[in-house]
């Protein structure tokens, strides 16, 4: 990390733009009309201040407009296109053998930073099972500590399918992806006001930017129910530590294709007032 803030004066104007656009007014134009970051105890970083500088003079944390996308120009999908990937985005439930390709996972995984965290906390973390390999080294542990004398305390909803799992039958848990992502919160961190709204929202781009990516994907709030009734189940799993607000999903390369969206039209309720 560089300094908090800093304005290269051969190129600041002078506009204000990023003084204005700072939501908890940690800057302010000094007395030689250059902005300073006048309360660095009010900044939460979130570089809207480098975002909207329009000569791209300011730098926020070392970090400077060179290094970000620009707006200008960048393509993005239209509002129906957007529209068909919402309604056409569907739980895969049947995954082939083969693992996704470790560099288009990287790239996800990497973009995922950008979810935005309540109070611009940003202390996710994203515990990856990246391939075949690892699941089904993951699926064997799961099943063995389902079988424990401690995971014997589960109730009879996971207890049968873990069993028939166990035995060969179909994996009704991770449906035979061949990755999981698990997004927990570190609430450790004082600055972590919405632990649930932040995983949720960061595993929702997931599915998003897997999909744009060709990897298929399915929710698995299983993994919350288990850990809700037998608290310390997902650490023993996977690491994630006892108490972290986590959400999970699943993720491979989807061994069906589906023709078209379903119908939700009416669905949704929506109440207008005014
Ligand atoms: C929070 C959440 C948890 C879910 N957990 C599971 C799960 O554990 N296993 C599963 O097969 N599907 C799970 N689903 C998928 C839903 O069952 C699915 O969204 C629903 O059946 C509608 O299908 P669609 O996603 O294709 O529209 C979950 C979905 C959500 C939003």
């Amino acid at each position: 990390m560089g300094e908090l803030f800093s304005v290269d004066r051969a190129r600041c104007v002078k506009c204000g733009a990023c003084v204005k656009d700072c939501a908890f007014r940690a800057l302010s134009a000094g007395d030689d009309g250059f902005p300073a970051m006048a309360s660095p105890s009010r900044c939460m970083r979130c570089q809207h201040c480098l975002a909207t500088c329009p000569s791209g003079a300011v730098a926020l944390d070392g970090r400077g407009a060179g290094g970000c996308v620009s707006a200008q120009g960048a393509r993005l999908p239209s509002a129906d296109e957007v529209a068909n990937w919402i309604v056409l985005r569907r739980s895969t439930r049947k995954f082939r053998r083969e693992s996704v390709d470790r560099a288009v996972l990287d790239r996800v995984l990497s973009l995922l930073g950008n979810s935005p965290t309540g109070c611009n906390a940003r202390s996710l973390v994203f515990t990856c099972f990246p391939d075949r390999e690892a699941m089904d080294a993951m699926r064997g542990k799961f099943l063995d500590i389902a079988a424990s004398p401690w995971g014997k305390m589960l109730p009879r909803w996971f207890a049968v399918p873990a069993i028939r799992m166990r035995k060969g039958a179909e994996d009704m848990f991770f449906r035979g992806a061949s990755g999981l992502l698990i997004v927990s919160s570190d609430t450790s961190n004082p600055e972590v006001k919405t632990p649930d709204e932040d995983v949720t929202i960061a595993c929702s781009n997931f599915e998003l930017l897997a999909n744009a990516n060709g990897i298929a994907t399915c929710w698995l709030g299983f993994l919350g129910m288990i850990e809700r009734e037998l608290p310390g189940f997902v650490e023993r799993l996977a690491g994630v530590k006892t108490g972290r607000p986590f959400q999970a999903m699943l993720f491979g390369l989807s061994a069906l294709k589906y023709p078209r969206g379903v119908e939700r039209s009416g669905y949704a309720k929506i109440e207008y007032r005014g």
